[in-house]
């Protein structure tokens, strides 16, 4: 396994994780849009295949990961945490103060993943996701405080 920062030129690869790993895929022109972005950086996870994907954006001292994905085949092996844990890394050298993500209430492995790092529930949005012929899901805001351990 190999965790790259990306570039533009990753947007292929990051695109094929993301395509393994949600329903509704990103595609490639949606990644270098992003890249180019202010504030925002990506890493994404090589394993012979692209395994895994994350983008973050950072404004006004704080983080939103705006998506994190594992292929599959690739799950339980820490790349999840890995890429995680790089962006929490980047975004503290930015000097953001705390961090953020939304996740569907029912998504036990990723809330199970965030606890894990240290975030803590910060909020409910209702009916933020829509899930088709299952209806509307909540999200759950999740929070980590970036801040510890600074000066
Ligand atoms: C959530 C997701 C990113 C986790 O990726 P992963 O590479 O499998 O996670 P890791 O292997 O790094 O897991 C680290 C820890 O998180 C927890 N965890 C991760 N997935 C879990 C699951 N399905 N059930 C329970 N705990 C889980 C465990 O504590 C795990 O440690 P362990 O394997 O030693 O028990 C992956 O399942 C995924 O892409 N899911 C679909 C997309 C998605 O839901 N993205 C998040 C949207 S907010």
């Amino acid at each position: 396994m190999k965790l790259t920062a990306a570039t533009p030129a990753d947007a292929p690869a990051m695109a094929s994780a993301h395509a393994q790993a949600f329903d509704t895929p990103w595609d490639e022109a949606d990644f270098e849009d992003l890249l180019d972005g202010i504030g925002v950086f990506g890493f994404v996870v090589r394993d012979e295949d692209p395994a895994g994907v994350l983008i973050c954006r950072t404004i006004a001292g704080e983080a939103e990961i705006l998506t994190v994905g594992v292929a599959p085949w690739a799950r339980r092996r820490g790349i999840g945490q890995a890429l995680m844990t790089a962006a929490i890394g980047i975004a503290r050298e930015t000097g953001a103060q705390a961090m953020f993500l939304e996740v569907d209430v029912g998504n036990a492995g990723a809330v199970a993943l965030y606890e894990r790092l240290g975030f803590a529930r910060a909020g409910l949005r209702r009916d933020y996701y829509d899930r088709g012929a299952h209806g509307r899901a909540d999200a759950l805001v999740m929070r980590l405080d970036l801040t510890a351990g600074r000066d």
